[in-house]
């Protein structure tokens, strides 16, 4: 198969990491989270002493890591980095760190490096739009607010969390219009892009959708 690349984006809890590892499963090719390399800079930078709020040493940080795929999470320099980076406060860091241009340079260089002799399955907030802008197929995946809410709530509590709804609600509103508004690369549908609401639809049907898609393109 040539190189074959499907860029998916949306909003927070819109579910699409769930999709996106599923697509690259059935395909066959490399699934790449984007969000958990914004994570793990924020993580890296806090357990390094860091000021969080200094670009050029955040963006130098991320230069000197070396940043590899694994099935199971993000490794940086060989380090496997897995619910650590999924906490409230790596969450909103990651938000901080990803509004600095210079950190983003550095990241979209390194996920464009992965995409350039693989085909991959990237999920992020600017992958259609900058990172993979000729991807094949481009997704973007969304859903109602409450239920993007609903769906946080119940993978918490499974995990034994203390969660509140209205709380997390108010989070992910804030996240998404952090992400909506920054001026760098914000979170925006690619003209070419296929747009998914998953509201009233199974990961199933959506993962089903989106290979139909990548079929017609093959
Ligand atoms: O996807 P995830 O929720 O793990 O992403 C964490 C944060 O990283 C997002 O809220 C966003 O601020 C940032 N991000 C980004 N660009 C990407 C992926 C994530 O700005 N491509």
């Amino acid at each position: 198969m040539r190189r074959f690349l499907v860029a998916i984006d949306g909003p927070a809890g819109a579910g699409k990491s769930t999709v996106a590892r599923k697509v690259a499963d059935c395909l066959g090719i490399t699934y790449v989270d984007t969000g958990a390399m914004y994570r793990a800079i924020a993580w890296k930078a806090l357990n390094s002493g860091i000021d969080i709020m200094k670009e050029e040493e955040v963006a130098q940080l991320a230069e000197s890591l070396d940043i590899s795929l694994h099935p199971e999470g993000i490794c940086i320099n060989d380090h496997l980095l897995k619910n650590e980076i999924r906490t409230p406060e790596i969450t909103s860091l990651a938000s901080v760190v990803a509004k600095m241009p210079k950190v983003r340079r550095v990241l979209v260089n390194k996920q464009q490096q992965i995409a350039e002799h693989q085909s991959v399955v990237m999920d992020g907030r600017d992958i259609g739009t900058n990172v993979l802008p000729c991807a094949d197929v481009k997704i973007f995946l969304t859903a109602s607010i409450e239920e993007r809410a609903l769906r946080r709530y119940k993978e918490m509590k499974a995990k034994g969390m203390a969660v509140e709804l209205e709380q997390l609600k108010a989070e992910l509103q804030k996240r998404d219009e952090n992400d909506c508004t920054r001026e760098i690369a914000p979170l925006k549908q690619a003209e070419d892009a296929v747009l998914i609401d998953s509201t009233h639809h199974s990961v199933t049907e959506i993962v089903e959708k989106i290979l139909h898609l990548c079929r017609n393109k093959l």
